[in-house]
């Protein structure tokens, strides 16, 4: 199968995964009723068509967190690259690199920062969850600095663990426990039996949190202390980090403007307008809905990324004309690296460039600094 779009790499992701894995990926929380949402709610948002305008040689060039990018785009820290393919995280940090955009390595990852720092040289920024422990978080900080992290972006929208059903249904849960339902799920797809698990064992057995701190622990079949202790966590952290920290902070998981409000008093440089792509609350707003408020309440220096939903270029339109300087994307990348490595993701980033700057022709706009609420179309 031939991919044109990021829905043909969901459909081959869908058929070569595991389904406890695709559905990790894929899924939402609960009832699922967000997810849906967060799409219908995109699609609802219409631009107004432009002609008879000169839309030759169309710019999609943007600048995020102070560094200057071919378009508007970010990976999002997923705990799920490794386990679609192998070494997944560096594939998408390398293909990150190939489009010249920055890439966000989740704390969970089974990674190391260093080893995905070298390969993310168009901007390294590490996602943070907080561990109880603030001595044991600061190790984690700490290192990231080392390893020349340009950005920390703390999530703030997961002081619980979420609630996915279809994980225990589906025999995936962390701790990874060896299960039949998850055994035989496994060996109908040899593909990824073959090409990832089988390569993991060949190059030094079960990954491991390399990256948590060491009285955290790390094996991924062990129980570790991790997102649950975030329920601790307040604004006083983020003053914390602010001190602690001297590279850009973001905070990811805003959809309030009085929160956007607060972050920029104490210093935060961008935030991300999510709902996690629908996989924590599912009585949360559609973030693209909570973007225009927020993005009014932000302050100029205060950058305002988006994220949740994002499918094609002219969902990054959509955003950009509701208030947003940047997205991110999620899954769309964990699709393409999960059927073709760092390849794949490279397409699906440059499919997104492409989509872009034609919903930028479309709506006549030759470079980013046109696109704003103006080509919104009422309603
Ligand atoms: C995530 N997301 C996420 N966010 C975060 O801050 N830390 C993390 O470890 C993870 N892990 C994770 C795993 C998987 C499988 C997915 C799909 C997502 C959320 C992610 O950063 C981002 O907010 C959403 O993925 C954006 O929505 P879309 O682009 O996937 O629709």
């Amino acid at each position: 199968m031939t991919a044109y779009n990021v829905a043909d790499y969901r459909e081959m992701a869908r058929r070569r995964l595991p389904r406890a894995f695709f559905e990790f990926v894929d899924r939402g929380t609960e009832d699922e009723t967000l997810l849906g949402l967060n799409r219908r709610a995109l699609d609802a948002v219409r631009l107004r068509p432009a002609v008879l305008q000169d839309v030759r040689g169309v710019s999609t060039e943007a600048a995020l967190l102070g560094r200057a990018v071919p378009f508007p785009v970010a990976i999002a820290p997923t705990g799920a690259a490794n386990i679609v393919g192998f070494r997944g995280e560096e594939a998408l940090a390398a293909a990150a690199a190939r489009a010249g955009v920055p890439f966000t390595l989740t704390t969970s990852s089974t990674s190391r920062i260093e080893d995905v720092a070298r390969a993310a040289t168009a901007g390294f920024w590490l996602q943070l969850y907080v561990w109880e422990d603030r001595e044991a978080t600061w190790q984690v900080v700490d290192r990231a600095a080392a390893a020349g992290a340009e950005a920390l972006v703390v999530t703030v929208d997961t002081p619980v663990m979420a609630n996915r059903e279809y994980n225990g249904r589906n025999g995936f849960a962390f701790p990874v426990r060896p299960s039949l339902r998850l055994g035989l799920d496994i060996a109908r797809h040899p593909r990824w039996f073959a090409g990832v698990l089988c390569r993991y064992w060949l190059s030094g057995g079960t990954p491991r949190y390399v990256n948590y701190p060491a009285q955290v622990g790390g094996k991924v079949t062990q129980k570790v202390s991790r997102i649950a202790n975030s329920a601790s966590v307040t604004w006083e952290d983020v003053a914390r980090f602010r001190d602690r920290w001297t590279g850009r902070l973001v905070l990811k998981g805003i959809l309030l403007p009085e929160d956007a409000a607060r972050a920029a008093e104490l210093g935060v440089d961008a935030i991300v307008v999510s709902n996690h792509g629908g996989r924590m609350f599912d009585a949360a707003p559609p973030a693209i809905e909570a973007l225009p408020a927020v993005a009014a309440a932000a302050p100029p220096g205060l950058q305002v990324l988006f994220d949740s939903g994002v499918r094609r270029g002219l969902d990054i339109l959509r955003a950009l004309a509701l208030g947003a300087s940047g997205v991110l994307v999620g899954r769309a990348t964990l699709y393409g690296v999960a059927c073709g490595g760092q390849e794949g993701a490279a397409h699906v980033l440059e499919i997104l460039r492409e989509e872009l700057a034609r919903g930028m022709a479309l709506t006549g706009c030759r470079s980013l600094a046109e696109v704003d609420q103006r080509i919104l179309w009422p309603g």
